[in-house]
């Protein structure tokens, strides 16, 4: 995908450009957090960008506020801006790993182009499949820590002390979004405009499923060994 002929891509067995796909809380954050400290690239999740926007009363952030506090997108045109901006800072020259964008065929095709331009190559689209009552159920108890992004989940995975995280102990958070009306808002927001991006990858030859309910250290397994399968094995092509 995306390299005009004649062109030499970036992509290498050094180089690994992925996307995690799936609904609201199916562990894109949890295993964004795995895979970039082992493979050393960014990730690069919209969700966050946008919550650090808000948390800072930028005009962006007061943009999205009302869409994400309805658990609705923010606009294709915002969002598209952001992430090709971020895509072509230095940090990303090993790679990239999407968490939470694209989410509609809009951004789809607008990250086609972008990487397109930048000469890159999307090895990867890892869906994490979990049901609804899943996401529910692990949303509703989720918390997270305002300074490193760090999730817990108050039944399967609770932070050592109550209500602290683990590593900068500040006190965590509940997402404004996180409440159970939000949640199922999300999930047909889910349903309607980001499930199509499954047939979009799968069509590309670039999707692969993973079961979300696995536990978290089984899910790390079966993408690592997705990965190690999808990237290219010479470092030109
Ligand atoms: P965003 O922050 O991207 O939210 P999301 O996609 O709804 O995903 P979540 O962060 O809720 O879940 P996750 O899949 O990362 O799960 P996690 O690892 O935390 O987006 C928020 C909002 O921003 C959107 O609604 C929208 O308004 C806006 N936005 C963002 N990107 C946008 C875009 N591209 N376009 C337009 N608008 C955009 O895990 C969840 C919980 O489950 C945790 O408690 C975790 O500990 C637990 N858990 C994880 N894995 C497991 C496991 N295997 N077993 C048991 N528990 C687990």
């Amino acid at each position: 995908m995306g390299v005009s002929s004649g062109t030499p891509s970036k992509a290498s067995k050094d180089t690994l450009e992925m996307i995690l796909l799936g609904p609201p809380g199916a562990g894109k954050g949890t295993q964004a957090k795995r895979l970039v400290e082992h493979y050393r690239i960014p990730q690069i999740s919209t969700g966050d960008i946008l919550r650090e926007a808000v948390d800072a009363g930028t005009p962006l952030g007061d943009q999205a506020h009302k869409f994400m506090a309805r658990g609705e997108l923010v606009p294709d045109d915002v969002i598209i801006d952001i992430v090709e901006e971020r895509l072509r800072q230095a940090d990303c020259a090993p790679g990239w790993l999407l968490d939470g964008f694209p989410r509609t065929l809009a951004q789809a095709q607008a990250l086609d182009a972008m990487i397109e331009r930048m000469r890159c190559r999307l090895n990867l689209v890892v869906l994490l499949e979990v049901s609804p009552d899943e996401v529910v159920a692990r949303n509703s108890f989720r918390r997270s820590c305002p300074v490193c992004g760090a999730t817990y989940h108050l039944k399967s995975r609770p932070p050592r002390e109550d209500m602290v995280c683990d590593e900068c102990r500040v006190a965590l958070v509940h997402r404004e979004d996180d409440k159970e009306e939000v949640i199922r808002r999300r999930i047909g927001v889910y349903m309607e405009q980001t499930s199509p991006l499954i047939e979009f990858y799968r069509a590309k030859g670039l999707l692969q499923s993973v079961d979300g309910h696995l536990t978290m250290d089984e899910v790390t397994r079966e993408i690592l060994d997705l990965v190690e399968r999808a990237r290219p094995a010479e470092n030109v092509r």
